[in-house]
């Protein structure tokens, strides 16, 4: 399954751990924030010790990494805090040490933390899309409108990321000192915010410190909103991004689920028509009329239906149908 929904938590309650996966040099430590357990994919809070140094080698997940605390060798490159990077899977990176020690925010996006000694990029690596920035000197903060409708105003962003086939985005995301948005929100994507600096409080969850992190499935509701001192945060989705705002603080996740399925009915609804239809407008195939029509002679009259395969429902026409239970999709008949 996917990441759970980890909010609140703070990694400053949590004491490091070693990095001991194979590839990995020793001096490296982390503090798990979120993990798919089926595919490894994390997000983490990585120190690399004084006199940490790695050789080039590339990992099979796309990473990116932000410099939190210290100062990063990259290559020839000398990278302090607020400095970005985006590493394609495949991707050669250069040797990196860290003399000083630093602290690191890393996200391995498509699969477990790996390193693989290597000086050239994987032949199938999208390399075009690497690219790096101090994101604290060299991006301007922009309105916070990068989704419609938008959030209030003293919430702005700079955009680090964005994924041209799913819509991903990474953002540092800042509020204004008393900031305040008074509705409630969900999305169709998942969610993920470390605090960097400050705090920011929402109904449901309460205060995020510095160092506090969330990763919230797609849903569930969030807010109102507030602010008391500022906040500096680094912010990601994970698919496309639509503000839905409400302001019933009872709305459950199923409930959000079917008003995000009826917005998508009006704006797209041939869409909608082929979605809920896909697979519903086929004929019964023989191992259909072995489960459900009676048995005569021979084996098959052995046979028990299997309850568990049995249909819990039937669409006496295909198309357009409501569940009760919310859940249009993903019939497998
Ligand atoms: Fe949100």
């Amino acid at each position: 399954m996917a990441r759970p929904h980890i909010e609140p938590f703070c990694d400053r309650d949590v004491p490091f751990k070693k990095m001991n996966m194979k590839g990995f040099p020793a001096g490296m430590q982390y503090k798990m924030l979120s993990l798919d357990t089926d595919t490894g994919a994390c997000t983490m809070t990585v120190q690399l010790d004084a006199g940490y140094s790695q050789k080039p080698g590339f990992s099979w997940s796309e990473l990116e990494v932000l410099v939190m605390e210290g100062e990063l060798q990259l290559g020839n490159k000398k990278v302090g805090r607020g400095h970005y990077v985006f590493f394609p899977a495949g991707y050669a990176q250069p040797a990196m040490s860290s003399p000083q020690g630093c602290l690191l925010l890393m996200m391995y996006n498509t699969g477990e933390p790996s390193l693989v000694e290597s000086d050239t990029n994987h032949a199938l690596c999208r390399v075009d899309r690497f690219h790096q920035t101090d994101s604290y000197n060299d991006v301007p903060w922009a309105m916070g409108n990068i989704a419609k409708p938008s959030v209030a105003t003293g919430c702005m962003i700079k955009l680090l990321n964005f994924n041209d086939r799913t819509h991903a985005l990474t953002f540092l995301y800042c509020m204004t000192p008393h900031f305040w948005q008074d509705n409630i929100s969900y999305h169709d994507c998942a969610e993920e915010s470390y605090h960097l600096w400050g705090d920011s409080w929402m109904m449901q969850f309460g205060t995020v410190p510095t160092g506090g992190y969330f990763w919230r499935p797609a849903y569930i509701s969030h807010g109102a909103f507030a602010s008391e001192r500022g906040c500096v945060a680094l912010g990601r989705v994970d698919s496309k991004l639509f503000n839905y705002f409400h302001y019933n603080p009872w709305a459950t996740v199923d409930e959000n689920q079917q008003r995000a399925a009826a917005r998508l009915a009006q704006r797209d609804p041939q869409l909608y028509q082929w979605m809920v239809s896909n697979s519903h407008n086929h004929p019964h195939g023989p191992e259909d009329f072995e489960l459900t029509m009676p048995r005569m002679g021979g084996s098959l009259a052995s046979r028990e239906p299997d309850p568990k395969q049995a249909f819990t429902h039937s669409h006496g026409e295909g198309g357009h149908h409501h569940h009760g239970d919310g859940k249009a999709h993903g019939h497998e008949h």
